[in-house]
């Protein structure tokens, strides 16, 4: 029996959770830092921890109302060591470092991409199944994308990651370019259905060396130069008045204010996105032998992506977690952490946070 407090605050979302043996979820709460970072068109470090200052009492509390189990019910508290912003992190670990020495609990310090794997492997266990390894995951956010493989140990080799830009940092700069605000995949994914996919031709990255590693920033610069060669800043400084003055727009307000031209841009840009990706995870299922594939991070709410990976004849079943727990939440931290408790790897309490931990 194992039942978790998870911490996360890696980068702009405050996030406690309590997960029961890394299968039920008692409580989630994420308070997201979306309205400070939105203006800025993208997070500010400094603005960001102090917002977690801020948010992570009320948000822990919350989390273990909701589980109505208080400090007494917990066996460990988990708390994510990094990577991230090292300001963000230094808040979470503070706190989770307190609350073991006052309540006498184990702390445990779990690697932020893990926790998105280990997304969905509770969401798989949930449902009553489990993903069978080895499996092949694809870790796509605004910070990293990797692709890992992971043997029947729950050890990961690194196979491919992006040698530039993050693919969501991709959907990002190019809505940030556009005019179309932080953070760009969400909208992005709103309005490319819209737009026709093959209008505007990119050529794929080419990877001397490793074929399995990512590339974006050739793309996005691409996009840079597609809409220098046109005059579009009437429209960009429409969408930037629409993002000061209406917090969360709709399809129809984007709409007022893009031409279908713009659209076949969005639609080209994010097929790109996701026939790179897809064609790296099916590269690697052929190699590795793999019998399942997860994909995890923000970018793995794209619904574009959703339906792109569910056409694939992988051969594999591929796993993506419900989008709730696809972007940054403490319920994965919680989840990853139930297999260290397992093998008891407790952190020390010099545990310090690493803006650049890796996972292999
Ligand atoms: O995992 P996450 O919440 O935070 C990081 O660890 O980075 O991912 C956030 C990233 C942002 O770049 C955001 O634009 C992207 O995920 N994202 C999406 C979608 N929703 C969020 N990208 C494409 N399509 C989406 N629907
Ligand atoms: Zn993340």
């Amino acid at each position: 029996m194992g039942r978790i407090l998870g911490i996360e605050s890696s980068c702009d979302e405050t996030a406690a959770a309590v997960v029961e043996d890394g299968r039920a979820i008692l409580s989630t709460v994420v308070a997201s830092q979306l309205d400070v970072h939105a203006r800025y068109g993208g997070v500010v470090p400094e603005l960001a921890s102090r917002e977690h200052l801020r948010a992570i009492v009320p948000v822990t509390r919350e989390a273990l109302e909701r589980a109505g189990c208080g400090w007494a019910g917990l066996d460990a508290i988990a708390v994510t060591q990094g990577p991230g912003l090292i300001g963000s992190l230094l808040v979470g670990i503070t706190f989770a470092k307190a609350a073991c020495l006052a309540r006498r609990l184990p702390l445990i310090g779990v690697n932020h991409i893990e926790g998105h794997i280990h997304a969905v492997m509770m969401e798989a266990r949930m449902q009553g199944g489990e993903v069978e390894l080895p499996a092949l995951a694809l870790v796509a956010s605004g910070g990293h994308t990797h692709l890992f493989h992971i043997d029947d140990q729950l050890r990961y080799r690194l196979v491919g990651k992006t040698r530039d830009d993050a693919a969501g940092e991709a959907f990002d700069k190019v809505a940030k370019l556009l005019g179309f605000g932080y953070p760009g995949g969400p909208v992005i994914d709103m309005l490319a259905p819209l737009g026709r996919a093959g209008a505007v031709r990119f050529t794929p990255a080419k990877m001397k060396g490793n074929e399995l590693d990512f590339s974006f920033s050739g793309l996005k610069t691409a996009v840079l130069r597609w809409v220098e060669a046109r005059d579009m800043t009437g429209e960009i400084a429409a969408r930037r008045r629409m993002v000061a003055d209406t917090p969360r727009p709709t399809v129809e307000q984007w709409l007022s204010v893009t031409p279908p031209l713009t659209l076949d841009l969005l639609a080209s840009f994010q097929g790109t996105v996701i026939s790179e990706l897809l064609r790296r995870l099916e590269a690697a299922a052929a190699d590795t032998g793999a019998r399942s594939a997860v994909v995890s991070g923000g970018v793995a709410c794209n619904t574009g992506l959703r339906a792109a990976a569910a056409k694939l004849r992988l051969g594999i079943p591929i796993y993506f977690p419900q989008p709730a727990l696809s972007t940054d939440n403490a319920a994965m931290i919680a989840a990853a952490a139930f297999v260290k408790l397992g093998r008891r790897e407790f952190a020390a309490f010099d545990l310090r946070a690493q803006a650049g931990l890796t996972l292999a």
